[in-house]
Parts: structure tokens; C-alpha cells; sequence
């Protein structure tokens, strides 16, 4: 239940360093995102990966400079601020410590209440900040870390009804995007390569790749063979097909998608949700080409489709910040000793 003090228009400041985006924001509880300031770390594309150490000091230098640039573009003071909600989880440890006790230093300092934000309800919850979706919703959640299927019981409370059972939907992407030299991470150069191609079926049938668990029971993923599949077809493959190659490797990812979602949703319409819709949410909903097959997957089963625009997708601050405000409006918020977690599961009844 939303307390009292939801009818005042409230102020918080979100911060995200739980991987390789160093990030700040100020959001309001009306819905105004005030700023909302992203630092990729370019330095990783040398390594074609993340490597922890070398993120949580980037975080670690460029973290506060961020907070004071987006306080200031914001024109809030700390006096404004009705909470300071950060990542506390799941990600690469270094840096969510970074974040973490920069977020304390500053609520002890000014005695402003401390959220302990996860990060994967930060995605869930975008879609909330931008269009007005009732709970409970159908959530794809698709990242480079994470592709889950959630529905949304409320704030704090989900269920999952499948997960990878390997890699996530954007590291396919970013492994297949690197074997191409499409660079990293390679999920939207990928997609702009493909834009190229103008006949995706014949593409689909030239290129014809697995489609791990389609047409299996359940609401589980798996994206490895794929991902080798795709691997050893590019070995053999002429320069001049990369963009027929790329469409047809992404409509395979949409297909995959598509039938474990709708499988969610036959799951998820057993609740008899009072308006039912599908909210697709992390980096990887960046792809028009995936919203739109999405979107149709879900019209097909009578749902309204929502996605939050493309750069409130990938990691940011302004979901943070959001979920912060959708806490803090539920009086939950968090002591100063709060931990911080390499893994945190939405539904901690999930087995992966
Ligand atoms: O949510 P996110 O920024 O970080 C995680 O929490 O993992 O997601 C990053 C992932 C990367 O794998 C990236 O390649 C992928 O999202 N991505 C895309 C696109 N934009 C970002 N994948 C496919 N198409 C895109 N346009
Ligand atoms: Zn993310």
C-alpha cells in the first residue's frame, strides 16, 4: 500500500555502477526525470568484455563528478532530496561497493533516507515511470546478464516463470556481434547492420539456425547453441552477407523470444489480470526489430504491449532513481549497514 506521503511531490537521486555504466539521476515522484546522466566505459571494448577491477575504479573516478552534474543540471541541492536509492545488486561486486557507499557517505552526511535498490527491479519497474501499467503485468526481461520471464505482483513482488538456462539474450548478441568485429558490446551495431538486409525470410532460410527450447514446455530459455551455431557460420561466411547474416541471426532471437513469451502468457492470463499487458524491459528491448515481434506476440493473445524508450532500456540511473520513488512511497526503506549482493533474484523462489 502507498502511504501518505505519496501525495507530495518527492525527489530522488539514483545512482547505478553495477556494471559497466557509471550513472546518475534525479527523478520525481510525478513522473519528471529531472537528468539523467550515462558514462559507458569505453575502455572494455579493448578486452571485448568486462573486467570488474578495471570497472569498479572507472566507478570509482567518475562516479561523483557524475552526482554533482546531474544535481545541478536538476537545479536540486541535497535539502531536496527525499531519498538517495542506489544498486545494491546483483553485478560485479566492485563496483555495486562503489555506488553503495558513495550512496551512504552522502545519506549520512546529510541524514536523507537510503534506498537499497535491486537492479533488476529497477528494469522491471521503467515502464511504470513512463506509461501507466497496473500490476500485475507479464515482464521479458532481456539483458546482457539476465532473460527472464516475470509477472509483476507488485512492487517487491514477483514471479518467475522462466529464466535461461545459459546464457542471456544480450550475450549472444555480444559474442556473435564480436566474432562479426561488429565490436562490443555489439547488440545495437548488430541490429544496425541488419537494417541493411532486405529480404529477411529468404535471409532466415539462406541462414537457418537453431532455435534452442521453441516449441518445448515451460518458459525456459537457452541461447548457447545458438551462440556456437552462429559462431561456426561466421567462420565461413562472405563480407558481403553480414547484413543478411545479422538479420536473420536476430529474427532468430525474436523467434525464440516470442514462443517462450507466449507460452508466459497463457501462464500469466490464468491470474486473470484486470488489464493485461506485456512490458518488455534491459538492454537487449533496445531492438525495434524485437518490440515489434513482440508487440505482435502479444496482440495475438489479446494484451497491450509496453517498452520504455530505447535509452531508459539499457542501464541508467533514472530507473533507479524510479524504483527508489516507487519504494519510498511504500515507507520501504533501507538501514545504513545494508549489504550488497553479487546475485539477487526478483523471485527468490527461482531456481536460476
Ligand atoms: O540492460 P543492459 O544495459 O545491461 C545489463 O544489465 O546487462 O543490457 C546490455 C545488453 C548488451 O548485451 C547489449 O548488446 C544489449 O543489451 N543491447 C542490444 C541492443 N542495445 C543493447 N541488443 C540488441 N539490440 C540492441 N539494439
Ligand atoms: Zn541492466
Amino acid at each position: 500500500m502507498e502511504n501518505a506521503a505519496c501525495t507530495l511531490n518527492q525527489i530522488v537521486l539514483g545512482l547505478e555502477s553495477s556494471c559497466d555504466e557509471t550513472a546518475a539521476a534525479i527523478v520525481t515522484s510525478d513522473k519528471k526525470i529531472l537528468s539523467n546522466l550515462v558514462l559507458s566505459q569505453q575502455q572494455h571494448a579493448q578486452t571485448g568484455g568486462v573486467v570488474p577491477e578495471v570497472a569498479a575504479r572507472a566507478h570509482l573516478d567518475h562516479l561523483d563528478t557524475l552526482i554533482v552534474k546531474a544535481m545541478d543540471e536538476a537545479k536540486v541541492t541535497f535539502k531536496d532530496l527525499a531519498a538517495i536509492a542506489v544498486t545494491a545488486g546483483p553485478g560485479l561486486i566492485g563496483g555495486v561497493m562503489v555506488g553503495a557507499m558513495t550512496a551512504k557517505a552522502m545519506a549520512a552526511v546529510h541524514n536523507i533516507p537510503l534506498i537499497a535498490v535491486n537492479h533488476l527491479e529497477g528494469h522491471a519497474l521503467t515502464a511504470r515511470l513512463t506509461e501507466d501499467i497496473s500490476f500485475p503485468y507479464l515482464l521479458l526481461l532481456v539483458s546482457g546478464g539476465h532473460c527472464q520471464l516475470l509477472i509483476v505482483k507488485d512492487v517487491g513482488s514477483y514471479t518467475q516463470l522462466g529464466s535461461t538456462i545459459d546464457d542471456a539474450a544480450g550475450e549472444c548478441f555480444d559474442k556473435t556481434a564480436k566474432v562479426l568485429g561488429l565490436g562490443y558490446p555489439g547488440g545495437s551495431a548488430l541490429e544496425k547492420t541488419a537494417a541493411s538486409c532486405t529480404d529477411v525470410t529468404a535471409a532466415q532460410k539462406r541462414f537457418a539456425l537453431p532455435r534452442p527450447m521453441v516449441g518445448k514446455p515451460g518458459c525456459d530459455f537457452s541461447f548457447s547453441g545458438l551462440k556456437t551455431a552462429a559462431k561456426r557460420m561466421i567462420e565461413t561466411l562472405k563480407p558481403e552477407d553480414t547484413a543478411d547474416f545479422c538479420a536473420a541471426f536476430q529474427k532468430t532471437v525474436g523467434d525464440i523470444l516470442c514462443d517462450r513469451t507466449s507460452r508466459a502468457i497463457d501462464a500469466y492470463l490464468e491470474q486473470a489480470p484486470t488489464s493485461p499487458t506485456l512490458v518488455v524491459a534491459g538492454g537487449v528491448a533496445a531492438n525495434k526489430t524485437l518490440r515489434a515481434m513482440l508487440e505482435q506476440c502479444a496482440a495475438e493473445k489479446g494484451l497491450a504491449f509496453a517498452a520504455p524508450p530505447l535509452k531508459l532500456c539499457t542501464d541508467n540511473a533514472a530507473m533507479i532513481a524510479w524504483a527508489g520513488v516507487e519504494r519510498l512511497q511504500r515507507g520501504l526503506t533501507d538501514p545504513i549497514d545494508f549489504p550488497v549482493y553479487p546475485r539477487w533474484p526478483l523471485d527468490p523462489a527461482a531456481r536460476r
